[in-house]
């Protein structure tokens, strides 16, 4: 089967990536399967117009993935933007999606109200997420419960395609871990960086535990009985701890007398136990760009091979001639 996610270079990597979405794309490395990751730094421009900033998230994705596990060997990961293919794909696209399917995302839509003010990039984003897909033929694409809609439109899309111009592109399915769908945050909304409400991966332990202690929580006293269902902590508890230490802190919730401070620092533990070795590594990281850049530039030649080819098809197809299929 082969594979392919995204991630957007747009803030420090947090929890709610790792569990909605990293921590997929990782497992499925580890089944074996054939896997393409990257790093979106085009889409990235929609919401960021500091160079340095685009780089400084870029490197972020780059540690995190080799720091939790990604393996270069086995898969290709690599920036989008050394796949130029992608965005000439994403033109061909274009001229056969209709507007209205874009205006009805969700997540475009999130950034109207979020008081964006919305430029083309943020609106055609679904457009050139697509052609990211479509450009590799894979099978599966795992993502959080944001992205659900963008796969959809990519089906819509891919669709449209063949119908008008043959059997080319592959059908992509989502895949989501419905368990841990939505990561809630430190205030109970939806982790994400544009709220502030993260918990950073590779962020300084002091900060981190300042995220954690801080959590906001209701104000049941101590002695009172309390509902698991209803505390952000005990859904972050749940995604670390093990089941039968997650049952015991359910029944000290019902049962009264265990106060959120306790979970808290549970919690902090639990996330170094789980994170740390990690973490040692994204440090090494960090200290040998070279290395890190000798891999996603390898990933980037073996991707756009990929690409390359199915290009060769998409423009025999459509008609598009370019001296670049000549003699090839
Ligand atoms: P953010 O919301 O912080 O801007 P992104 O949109 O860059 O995060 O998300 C990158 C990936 O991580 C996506 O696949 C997304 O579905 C997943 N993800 C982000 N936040 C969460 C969350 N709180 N719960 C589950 N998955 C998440
Ligand atoms: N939109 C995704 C995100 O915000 C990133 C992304 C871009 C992506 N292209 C993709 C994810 C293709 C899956 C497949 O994280």
């Amino acid at each position: 089967m082969r594979v392919l996610s995204g991630i957007q270079p747009s803030g420090k990597l947090h929890i709610g990536n790792y569990f909605g979405a990293m921590r997929q794309h990782l497992a499925l490395q580890d089944e074996g399967h054939e896997c393409f990751y990257f790093i979106a730094n085009y889409h990235a421009l929609t919401s960021l117009s500091e160079a340095r900033l685009v780089q400084e998230y870029t490197q972020e994705v780059a540690l995190g993935y080799l720091a939790l596990g990604l393996d270069p060997e086995r898969t290709i990961f690599f920036r989008q933007t050394d796949v130029p293919e992608v965005t000439e794909l994403a033109w061909i696209l274009s001229c056969i999606t209709p507007m209205g399917l874009l205006q009805r995302c969700h997540s475009f839509k999130d950034k109207l109200a979020q008081g964006l003010a919305p430029n083309h990039g943020l609106f055609a984003y679904p457009v050139l997420q697509a052609a990211d897909i479509l450009i590799y033929r894979p099978h599966v694409v795992p993502v959080g419960q944001d992205q659900k809609q963008h796969v959809e439109v990519t089906q819509d899309i891919q669709g449209k395609f063949n119908q008008l111009y043959g059997e080319l592109l592959v059908r992509p399915e989502p895949m989501i871990k419905e368990e841990v769908a939505v990561v809630p945050g430190t205030d109970g909304r939806k982790m994400s960086k544009s709220y502030d409400n993260t918990i950073e991966l590779f962020g300084p332990e002091g900060e981190v535990k300042k995220k954690i202690m801080g959590m906001v929580t209701d104000s049941t006293p101590v002695e009172a009985p309390k509902r698991p269902e209803r505390c952000n902590v005990f859904a972050l508890l749940r995604l670390f701890a093990s089941p039968s230490e997650l049952a015991d802190w359910e029944r000290r919730y019902r049962q009264g007398g265990t106060g959120y401070g306790e979970a808290k620092k549970r919690l902090f533990e639990l996330f170094l136990e789980t994170f740390g070795a990690a973490r040692k590594k994204y440090e090494q990281l960090q200290m040998d760009p070279p290395y890190v850049e000798s891999v996603l530039a390898d990933g980037g030649r073996r991707a756009r091979a990929v690409a390359a080819a199915v290009m060769k098809e998409v423009r025999a197809a459509t008609g598009l001639k370019t001296v670049r299929d000549e003699g090839c």
